[in-house]
């Protein structure tokens, strides 16, 4: 394997080159990196509807001493429903624990002894009734932190918002919220929610979760879908001004392609406020009026196109704006940055998706020219019949076949809109829920990505995380419950690639009778400013290569081959991680003894390496 290291012969890899893709899909945002502990906290699932559908929230009682229903006296406009809770206990006739209802979260609450929950909720009783609330493990036996209404209102004869920090006492991975009475009487909930005082950067994300994503380091963000962003049918497609202002006031919507219903905590604020916080350039994905099912004619799409517009002032305007006044009002008075937006989401050859998007892509390109307008028309081998900045490119295929596509981009044009490629994954059996051979695949195919990224300006893997108590999609680079996470191989494949956004390309050539090897190099930059050369080798094939790297053009200033070398294999390439054994598959460091510009090292079969 030659490396040439050559400052002449090296090429500067764009910044935002690997980056992650966050679609609401297996609970990733509800019940997942959104702490929100409550689900369906507005009691407003079942839309409209009697019965409604108030699910997970279940009874404590039994229908002779609690009846429970929902009306539409809610204070709240846009989701009207309200819980009405009815006890017909007295005091003595009431069970020990009392009557009424508990959410038990998404698939139970993680409840930690010694961290504060904030509790907020919308109360009204006529009765004055005495309610309870307390967070208990998952049958209620167990107290783990309680407190009483009155114990923040006295008088809730009107709709009355009430609010408590609960400091946990045990702990659960799988508890509930409850609120019981022993007190004969009516009350009405709405708008319950609680959520962790410990969030990442603490703006309401769930922490262990975010340290995985910030540990990829990515460039960029591309939100919120995904089918997600069309829905099956446009009514229920995600709509940002439905997901921005006061939580209280969102209505929720059901997202149909993935069917889930979402409260909508985390909108459109929250990804662009995520995206700052990890450093990551905004990718807003809008629906141009598709959907998977129906589609708004190029003649009625004006309305759409204005919205898109707004959503730009929301997220840049000034805070005097009318839409970025929306944004300072909550809490972000200073315009994000915000230059990238895909008009669209796999909808390229739709009915009215070329006219659709021309529409938005003039309006936008007026109105804000820096902004990168990304189409989903693949321009890969064809000229496309209108401008864009960016075409978007998925790839979800076997093994063999995403090895392969490692070479795909070599003979692309070089010349028109960059390629964005927003999803990628091996699939299906050779994937399993995620094994090392997928990442292998995976890693050979981003390395002709590093190799090619003058043409290919972004990446990221699809789907990112997974609940695994609601699995919508395999494989995902990250697993987690309501406590614990792991990542597949090919999350872990992902932190190989974290250092090569705006490195240095160098070129490499691997002379060799195999074709199950692929290589690439770069020079990468520290935080103290150290420059590192850093090797990376996929072997594919079943059998122990040796091999001699040789590098020629070092200069003095790099770092090379410093110390170590890090190697992802194991005994079987269709090996997973699992909640029980989390490390199976992991890069595994280890001292590199004989680094230098010649050396000969023995790379295993099925295995990723990297020389650092
Ligand atoms: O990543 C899962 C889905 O795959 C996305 O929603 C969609 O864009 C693609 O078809």
């Amino acid at each position: 394997l030659t490396v040439d290291a050559s400052s002449q012969s090296g090429r500067k890899i764009p910044d935002t080159l690997f980056g992650i893709f966050f679609e609401e899909i297996n609970h990733a945002g509800a019940g997942g990196i959104w702490s929100e502990l409550v689900r369906n906290r507005g009691f407003e699932a079942g839309g409209q509807n009697t019965p409604s559908d108030i699910s997970p929230w279940a009874i404590i009682g039994n229908e002779t001493t609690v009846l429970v229903g929902t009306d539409l006296t809610s204070p709240f406009k846009r989701n009207p429903v309200a819980l009405r809770v009815q006890s017909n206990c007295d005091a003595g006739a009431c069970p020990s624990a009392g009557v009424g209802i508990y959410n038990p979260g998404f698939w139970g609450m993680n409840i930690e002894n010694g961290k504060g929950y904030k509790l907020i909720l919308y109360v009204k009783s006529l009765d004055s009734v005495d309610i309870n609330v307390s967070l208990t493990n998952s049958d209620g036996s167990q107290t783990l932190a309680t407190t009483n209404i009155a114990a923040s209102a006295s008088d809730v004869s009107n709709w009355t918002k009430v609010q408590f920090e609960l400091f946990a006492t045990g702990s659960t991975t799988n508890g509930r919220l409850q609120f019981t009475t022993k007190k004969k009487g009516v009350f009405w909930l709405d708008q319950v929610s609680l959520m962790p005082m410990d969030t990442y950067k603490g703006h309401g994300f769930r922490k262990d979760l975010l340290s995985m994503v910030a540990d990829l380091k990515p460039r960029f963000l591309r939100f919120p879908g995904g089918c997600y962003v069309e829905g099956e049918r446009l009514w229920n497609a995600f709509r940002w001004t439905a997901a921005i202002g006061p939580w209280e006031e969102r209505p929720g919507h059901f997202g149909d392609v993935w069917n889930y219903w979402t409260d909508d905590g985390l909108g459109y604020f929250e990804f662009l406020q995520l995206s700052e916080d990890l450093g990551a350039a905004p990718v807003w994905v809008i629906n141009n009026g598709i959907s998977h099912q129906d589609s708004v004619n190029t003649a009625n799409i004006a309305p759409w196109v204005q919205d898109a517009l707004n959503s730009i002032e929301f997220a840049r305007g000034s805070a005097d704006s009318t839409w970025g006044s929306v944004r300072a009002s909550m809490g972000h008075p200073e315009p994000f940055t915000l230059k990238y937006m895909a008009i669209g989401n796999e909808d390229c050859g739709k009915n009215y998706y070329t006219g659709n998007y021309l529409k938005f892509y003039y309006a936008i390109k007026n109105a804000y020219p820096d902004m990168n307008l990304i189409t989903n028309c693949n321009a890969l081998g064809t000229t496309l019949d209108h401008p864009a900045d960016y075409y978007d490119f998925h790839t979800y295929t076997t093994a063999s076949n995403m090895f392969s596509q490692k070479g795909l981009f070599n003979s692309a044009r070089r010349s028109g809109p960059k390629a964005f490629v927003s999803e990628y994954a091996v699939w299906q059996s050779d994937a399993g829920k995620g094994t090392l051979l997928a990442s292998l695949a995976e890693a050979a195919f981003l390395i002709g990505l590093e190799k090619n990224s003058d043409i290919v300006e972004m990446a990221s893997y699809a789907p990112l995380f997974v609940n695994n108590n609601d699995r919508r999609w395999t494989p995902d680079a990250i697993v987690f419950n309501s406590a614990n996470m792991y990542g597949t191989p090919s999350y872990w494949m992902q932190q190989y690639f974290r250092e090569s956004s705006g490195a240095i390309f160098n070129p490499t050539s691997i002379q060799s009778d195999s074709s199950s090897l692929a290589a690439s190099a770069i020079t990468w930059k520290s935080s103290d400013n150290s420059s590192y050369l850093k090797i990376k080798i996929v072997n594919f094939g079943s059998d122990t290569m040796n091999i001699k790297i040789s590098v020629s053009g070092l200069s003095s200033s790099v770092n090379a081959l410093g110390s170590s070398t890090t190697v992802m294999t194991s005994s079987n390439v269709m090996d997973e991680n699992s909640f029980s054994n989390s490390t199976k598959v992991v890069p595994v460091q280890s001292a590199l003894t004989n680094a230098n510009t010649q050396m000969n090292v023995v790379v295993q079969p099925h295995s990723f390496t990297s020389f650092d």
